[in-house]
């Protein structure tokens, strides 16, 4: 039986929401060997402003920590929340956010692009007014989610293009190259075009890769509408997948790394339509080891296993200049049973159990 022990890991982009529903997903979490996690700041209203004193209809970081502290989120080594950039953010809140400790990142979302992002403006935006030359100078990560907004449905996703790859063959080089030392976190890629622009950029420049993406493309979702498979991006093609499974595999991978984008929905189809977002919390390192075996990696090996780890363990924690966990678990290769997370607000299915699978071929030993 295969059977190897890493170090204790970082989700690297999460959401765990808000309210009652925190501890079910917090625990979830813990009890996937995650040591901290990169918690996403599109909750209700927005996690938009850093300091509870600055007065205003968003939440602040400092509230956002408190809460997610409180219901659990304690037991995490390392707890980073991004601020949510909206048309209010102003370079001052970065300077004194980064300069306070508490500031560690900022997310873009583009404009109603994917659940919870309706207070997104357009990139262009944070070129112009001064917040990003504010992060390059403050050393504030940016996270973003590349899609270009307000497509039209026939350019949103074409066959020969998609509102990822226009968004990484049009925006990103220009950030990239006005802004050289900031920092930035491609989120959640899913196209070739993205994979080649991460490879082709400094090392300011790395990228989260979640298990889906990893392991399905565009046909799994589409065969049978299985729509636990919707989330943001949309899945891809074989040759996306490829490349993803190709680069978080590579020897000498120090740009790729874990944040599985675990967004829980307890109502996932709407009267008309979907709620974007794939939950994997509790089983995102036995996904991720799925997909390393798929990709053709065997994991019985040492090397592969390193492999596995820079993934996981090693490369995330390094972009974010977070310490690797002294504590550790152990994946092993035995049958383990899926049932749906019972929360505060109804019950929650992880993704394979929403695609009909009840037994995952891995499992986890904290
Ligand atoms: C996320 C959510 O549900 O909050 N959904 C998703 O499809 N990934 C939002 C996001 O990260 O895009
Ligand atoms: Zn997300």
């Amino acid at each position: 039986m295969i059977s190897f022990t890493l170090p204790k890991w970082y989700d690297l982009h999460t959401h765990f929401r808000q309210g009652d529903v925190l501890p079910a997903y917090i625990q979830a979490h813990l009890d996937m060997g995650c040591a901290g996690a990169l918690a996403m700041p599109n909750t209700k209203p927005p996690t938009a402003i850093v300091f509870d004193k600055d007065k205003s209809e968003y939440w602040s970081i400092e509230r956002y920590m408190r809460d997610l502290r409180n219901a659990g989120g304690s037991k995490f080594q390392e707890l980073v929340v991004p601020l949510y950039l909206t048309i209010d953010t102003t370079p001052d809140m970065i300077i004194e956010g980064a300069k306070s400790g508490i500031l560690k990142a900022c997310k873009y979302y583009p404009p109603h692009g994917t659940t919870g992002a309706e207070f997104g403006a357009p990139i262009d935006k944070y070129i112009e007014n001064g917040i990003f030359t504010a992060m390059e100078v403050a050393g504030v990560i940016l996270c973003i989610h590349g899609e270009e907004h307000g497509l039209s449905p026939d350019k949103y996703f074409d066959r020969s293009t998609n509102a990822e790859e226009i968004f990484y063959s049009t925006h990103m080089p220009i950030i990239r190259d006005k802004f050289p030392k900031l920092k930035i976190v491609c989120e959640h890629i899913t196209t070739k075009t993205a994979v080649d622009f991460v490879s082709e950029s400094s090392d300011k420049v790395a990228a989260t890769v979640t298990p889906q993406h990893l392991i399905y493309t565009i046909g799994d979702l589409i065969q049978g509408l299985k729509y636990h498979l919707f989330c943001l991006p949309v899945l891809k093609h074989c040759e996306d997948r490829n490349a993803l499974q190709a680069a978080v595999t590579a020897p000498d991978n120090t740009k790729f790394f874990a944040g599985t984008d675990s967004a829980p929905h307890s109502i996932k189809a709407t009267k008309c339509g979907c709620a974007a977002g794939c939950f994997t919390g509790g089983i995102a390192p036995q996904l991720y080891a799925m997909s390393f075996e798929l990709a053709g990696v065997d994991l019985s090996d040492q090397k592969s296993q390193d492999i596995f780890k820079n993934f996981l363990c090693l490369n995330g924690a390094n972009f974010y200049n977070l310490p690797i966990p002294q504590e550790n678990f152990t994946l092993v290769k035995q049958a383990s049973p899926l049932k749906a997370l019972k929360t505060s607000n109804g019950e929650v299915m992880p993704l394979p159990l929403g695609l009909g699978m009840d037994i995952l071929p891995w499992a986890i030993q904290n």
